[in-house]
């Protein structure tokens, strides 16, 4: 290897790692949670809980939390006429309540108030301006506090103000900027241009999808990367945390922010049990926040000799009616409200199965009502149903099946092909998970049991059932329905986590055998067929769903 390709891969080591590290960006407290917020809770979760089916007994560390500096917090506190710490308590709670109401198994929730995160800062700036790579200068150009970061020419347009005067505004996200100048610190990022490329371009997984790596190395390699400002005027910005021996100045928010990451895993507690988690393996963003993630992130870390993270997963958006939410269109989707009516799960499945990463979703409760009555409430649900009903299954089991009656329904087309799909689904599923198609997934577990559905009519177990000849074949059709029902719910977990929770309990699966290396033990190619008593709760899986046209008629009955 040559020197400079020695140079290039100085962060990078092979060594496996005892913890794998999960995170989701820390959310804004300048305002109330949304669809937009889940859905990038929702990816790392189901990444996360994927990891923990596909092996058996690993570690995790997953975090979340919330991000609470800086001069739109500071503004949003005063607007509410409340102090900072109350304003951002009072929002960070409803995250933690969003994590918590939508199943996002995170072990760690972090605010960047807290001590051990300030302390991180402070000896991570040190480590920084020990190793060169801070400068003191006066910076002058227009700042965007809503994005909370100054903008090159390229990034504005000039537009006309409610008052009609001619204002300039970020020309991505359209808000407000000011001239401004102002002493602070700098961080050398154009030397850092190689590096990036090297880390960008040594393993096509760094960055998913694709074309958010192309826009990365657009960025980096045909704009100057000019080196980033990294603090504020105390006087302007007093919300923060203070710079090291300057109390003059406070620490800029998105370094502030992005530490988070190194403060979860314990960079300022124990080196060695920071070593076993660093560097993360996926960090889930979302399209916007990208340069942040995909430039200033890993550099920071390359110059405190820090590895860059394994990969960022980037996210597109969802919006309402073609529209961006925002609060004065009044179109912003509450996470809360929605999942009063469709369940939390409910809501996780709309969104992870219509999502898709490399472009903007759009959320419209039509779709949603017919999707989720459609997949959970028909095709998942009802299937369980059907094999649970005490006028088929009296004596309430997964039936033993007997060799001969396997064989001679196992002769026939439509058992075939539901046998060579459910053999097929744990390979096909795997291989979206780990390219994080969450709506591949379902659309290959949905085919699937459409599959079986058409076996169950095909075979009509109710006409088996009045028959006492035709018992041992009855019991084929309940059994291959339900272990297709375990096959599928196995591999829904990570998804919808309480569903296949439920479905996996009354079909009396245990707890520890509910993992990738399970699913592959199918009953007819192990030939174990043994009876299992089912749960006793009864249970619907999935409600269906009325819609306002459902009730008016449903009403005028
Ligand atoms: N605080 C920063 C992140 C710092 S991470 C070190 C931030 N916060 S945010 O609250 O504005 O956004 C958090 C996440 O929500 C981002 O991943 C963002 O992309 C995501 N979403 C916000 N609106 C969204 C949609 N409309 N649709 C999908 N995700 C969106 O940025």
């Amino acid at each position: 290897m040559c020197s400079r390709t020695l140079f290039l891969c100085r962060h990078y080591s092979s060594q496996a790692k005892s913890v794998a590290y999960y995170t989701t960006p820390i959310y804004y407290v300048n305002a109330n949670p949304h669809i937009g917020h889940l859905y990038s809770s929702l990816i790392a979760d189901a990444s996360q809980r994927w990891h923990n089916v596909a092996n058996k007994g690993c570690i995790i560390k997953f975090s979340t939390g919330t991000d609470e500096h800086g001069s739109k917090i500071q503004q949003a506190a005063e607007t509410n006429n409340s102090s900072p710490p109350d304003y951002c308590s009072n929002i960070s709670k409803r995250y933690k309540a969003l994590a918590e109401r939508f199943n996002i198994a995170c072990t760690d929730f972090i605010r960047t108030t807290e001590e051990t995160h300030k302390n991180t800062v402070q000896n991570f700036w040190n480590v920084l301006n020990k190793n060169g790579h801070i400068y003191s200068s006066t910076y002058s150009g227009w700042y965007c506090v809503s994005d909370e970061s100054f903008l090159t020419d390229s990034q504005l347009k000039e537009t006309v103000g409610a008052d009609g005067r001619k204002i300039m505004v970020s020309s991505e996200s359209g808000h407000p900027v000011e001239w401004t100048e102002e002493p602070n610190y700098m961080f050398k990022l154009h030397s850092f241009r190689e590096e990036l490329i090297y880390w960008l371009t040594r393993d096509e997984k760094i960055i998913r999808p694709k074309k958010f790596q192309k826009i990365l190395l657009d960025l980096i390699c045909n704009g100057d990367l000019p080196d980033v400002s990294i603090s504020r005027p105390s006087s302007r910005v007093h919300w923060g945390i203070r710079v090291p021996g300057d109390d003059a100045q406070t620490v800029y928010v998105w370094l502030d922010a992005l530490v988070n990451y190194l403060t979860v895993a314990g960079y300022s507690l124990d080196p060695s049990e920071f070593q076993k988690v660093w560097p993360p393996d996926v960090q889930v963003i979302g399209k916007d926040i990208l340069k942040f993630h995909g430039v200033y992130w890993p550099a920071f870390l390359m110059a405190a000799n820090l590895e860059p993270p394994r990969s960022i997963l980037c996210h597109s958006h969802w919006t309402v009616d073609g529209e961006k939410m925002s609060k004065s269109k009044n179109n912003v989707v509450c996470p809360f409200d929605r999942s009063g009516v469709y369940t939390s799960d409910g809501l996780r499945y709309f969104l992870l199965r219509e999502g898709v990463a490399h472009s903007d979703g759009n959320y419209s409760d039509t779709k949603v009502i017919r999707i989720l009555n459609s997949e959970l409430a028909d095709t998942l649900g009802n299937l369980l149903s059907r094999c649970c009903g005490a006028a088929l299954n009296p004596d309430q089991t997964v039936p033993r099946m007997e060799v001969e009656a396997l064989e001679s329904v196992a002769a026939l087309d439509v058992t075939k092909r539901l046998i060579e799909s459910v053999e097929k689904l744990p390979d096909v599923c795997r291989g979206h998970y780990e390219d994080f198609n969450f709506y591949r997934v379902a659309d290959s577990i949905i085919s699937t049991l459409h599959s079986a559905n058409l076996f169950f009519e095909t075979l009509k177990p109710w006409e088996l059932k009045k028959n006492p000849q035709t018992s041992k074949e009855l019991d084929v059709v309940l059994h291959l329905t339900m272990e297709t029902l375990r096959v599928a719910a196995i591999l829904l977990q990570p998804i919808i986590p309480n569903i296949s929770g439920d479905l996996l309990d009354k079909i009396n699966v245990e707890k520890h055998q509910r993992h990738f290396e399970d699913v592959k033990d199918f009953s007819w190619t192990n030939r174990e067929f043994k009876e299992r008593k089912l749960g006793l709760e009864k249970i619907v899986l999935f409600k269906r769903i009325l819609s306002d046209g459902d009730k008016r008629a449903k009403a005028n009955k």
